[in-house]
């Protein structure tokens, strides 16, 4: 790990890194339909790395571990976490695949579709699994961008060393949570409850019955089930609540799960109650759909703690 301070929360990230392509577009052309962009730029992302980069502009010392290819776009990303204060030193450059590619495409509004091309998010080894876990940690955090098989050792690695794991359940894909060990938080979006349970988050009260079949599914993880511009719905063994969102001019709603996340776990390391960890993760996505892309959108402490102040 990079030398932290005592009191900054220790976190590793094991996840997915991308180069993304962001454009800028009014509609999704139609099967056959050419239609002119906006505009396009690149930007580091996948849900891993973008995780990494806000946890640590929040304050927390983070380790990435996940793989790229051998190219200009991993040799780039690397660069950015290291230029941000992330260790790289569990981030593998694999020969056998190119580095995580993603376009995105943002229509007027802020909506968003992306292609995901995982290329070497895919060549992260079950063998390298052990040496991620020879520091010493307080939270590791992962999402389902890199291989279930990896996932489930990462965790199993995580809970014979007492380190609690909180899931980021995204991508919507259909994922063996009760295989998961040492689960702390687990948090889905909708879609994403959808695809594990099957339920869907439509209301609040559709929420607490998928938060309630969540929690069962986890082993009795504490649910956090983000529901974007609604907020995001907080299941605990004695406690649960609608934690409302903060209303924003949405430009882009990329990574604005994968900040809330990362904003939620520093503030609960760093000893917040979960509920205040929660709100604290929804000023800090809402902040992250105000501006274009996902790691150029991820916000600071600073910005974070001024945003909260405002709205007091
Ligand atoms: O959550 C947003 C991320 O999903 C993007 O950065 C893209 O790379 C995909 O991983």
């Amino acid at each position: 790990m990079p030398v932290c301070q005592e009191k900054r929360p220790k976190i590793l990230v094991i996840g997915s890194i991308n180069m993304d392509m962001v454009a800028r577009i009014d509609h999704i052309p139609l099967p056959g339909e050419t239609v002119l962009g906006q505009g396009y730029s690149f930007a580091p992302g996948g849900k891993g790395a973008n995780a990494a980069v806000a946890a640590a502009r929040l304050g927390g010392c983070v380790a990435f571990a996940g793989c790229v290819g051998d190219d200009s776009y991993g040799q780039a990303l690397r660069k950015t976490l290291t230029d941000e204060g992330v260790d790289d030193r569990l981030l593998r450059t694999a020969q056998d695949a190119p580095t995580g590619y993603a376009p995105i495409l943002v229509q007027a509004g802020g909506e968003n579709s992306i292609i995901v091309f995982p290329g070497a998010n895919r060549s992260i080894r079950p063998e390298d699994v052990p040496a991620m876990f020879r520091e010493p940690v307080d939270a590791v955090m992962m999402q389902l961008e890199i291989p279930t098989e990896i996932v489930l050792l990462a965790s199993r690695e995580a809970e014979a060393r007492g380190i609690p794991v909180i899931l980021d359940a995204g991508p919507a894909c259909s994922f063996p949570l009760e295989e998961m060990r040492g689960l702390s938080i687990v948090s889905p979006n909708e879609t994403e409850t959808m695809a594990l349970t099957g339920l869907p988050v439509d209301s609040e009260a559709e929420a607490r019955a998928a938060a309630r079949a969540l929690r069962e599914r986890s082993h009795g993880a504490d649910v956090v089930l983000k529901m974007g511009a609604r907020g995001a719905y907080l299941l605990t063994k004695d406690f649960e609540s609608m934690v409302p969102a903060f209303p924003v001019e949405a430009v882009d709603t990329t990574a604005a799960g994968d900040t809330f996340t990362a904003a939620m776990t520093v503030a609960y390391l760093r000893g917040e109650p979960l509920e205040r960890a929660v709100r604290y993760g929804c000023a800090a996505g809402a902040l992250a759909t105000t501006r274009l892309g996902a790691q150029p959108s991820l916000p600071t402490a600073a910005e974070v703690e001024a945003f909260l102040r405002a709205r007091e």
